[in-house]
């Protein structure tokens, strides 16, 4: 298939993620053109690919199962067939990969503002990025970037929601972290229709100009649906070590800001337990 196509792969996906559905669940300038694979390694692997060879802004790779899904920090991402939205879309914003700290934050509010709308479930974000409902995952996000060739520095953001799963269905390794929407809200909606409500919200949140204002609205409707804020956290670093103490922001950066005695700022790390303050 050519890199320009707008027409999914030969084959492509059966069902809910057929090429009629992946057509209307495009937005104006998100999900053509579009590679749906039945099954692949990983649809970031595949997407990072594409844009080193020269996919423009809005491409998009579907999946209906992932055999080597990656998570954030080293971590494997589990599907099963017909159970997940599964998707990369290519991205070329116009300003430095460096300035891009809130565009991680963006993805994952999109995604969770457009579950509690398409799916009437009532989602939680839990910095950086996880969608979550009473604290168990839902969904999350990988933002890879690839700087090698044609054309502006392309970005990858990688998307994982449990659509389908049954709660018995989840499998035993993430079980009791993880829940579903259909394990939420008892019924879910077509993979296609969430994939098009997610396009069409990352579509408001992504605008021409990514400045310093688009950070601080970001990170303040973060915190609007965050799980986090005004609690006792720990969080285990990226860099390695714990900090602990109450969670008081999101920063422009896409940072937290814990209160651990005196401000702590971190840039990348899990947290790893959440308590009322006080408790
Ligand atoms: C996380 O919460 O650790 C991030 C999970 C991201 C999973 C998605 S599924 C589609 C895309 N392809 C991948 O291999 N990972 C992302």
């Amino acid at each position: 298939m050519s890199p320009q196509s707008s027409e999914p792969a030969a084959g492509g996906i059966p069902g809910d993620l057929g090429p009629g559905a992946l057509a209307a669940a495009r937005s104006a300038r998100f999900g053509s053109p579009v590679r749906a694979l039945a099954t692949t390694g990983s649809t970031n692997s595949v997407a990072l690919e594409w844009a080193a060879q020269g996919a423009p802004e809005g491409a998009l790779v579907v999946a209906d199962h992932q055999s080597a899904g990656r998570g954030r920090l080293g971590r494997a991402w589990l599907s099963s067939p017909g159970c997940c939205l599964l998707f990369s879309l290519v991205l070329r914003p116009a300003a430095p990969l460096d300035d891009l700290g809130a565009l991680p934050v963006a993805v994952g509010v999109a995604a969770a503002e457009a579950v509690a709308r398409c799916a009437r479930v009532a989602t939680g974000l839990k910095w950086p990025n996880d969608i979550t409902v009473d604290g168990r995952k839902l969904g999350g996000i990988l933002v890879e970037s690839r700087t090698s060739g044609p054309g502006p520095a392309a970005v990858v953001a990688g998307v994982g929601i449990n659509v389908g799963w049954r709660a018995e269905d989840i499998p035993a390794d993430i079980g009791g972290r993880a829940t579903s929407i259909a394990a939420e809200a008892g019924t879910a909606p077509g993979r296609a229709e969430l994939l098009g409500e997610i396009l069409a919200a990352l579509e408001d949140l992504y605008p021409a100009s990514l400045d310093e204002a688009w950070a601080a609205a970001v990170a303040r409707a973060h915190e609007a649906r965050s799980e986090l804020i005004g609690r006792e956290v720990a969080v285990r670093l990226g860099a390695g070590g714990v900090v602990s103490g109450r969670a008081v922001r999101v920063l422009a950066s896409g940072a937290l800001e814990i209160d651990a005695g005196r401000a702590v700022i971190v840039g990348s790390g899990e947290v790893e337990a959440v308590r009322q303050a006080g408790a």
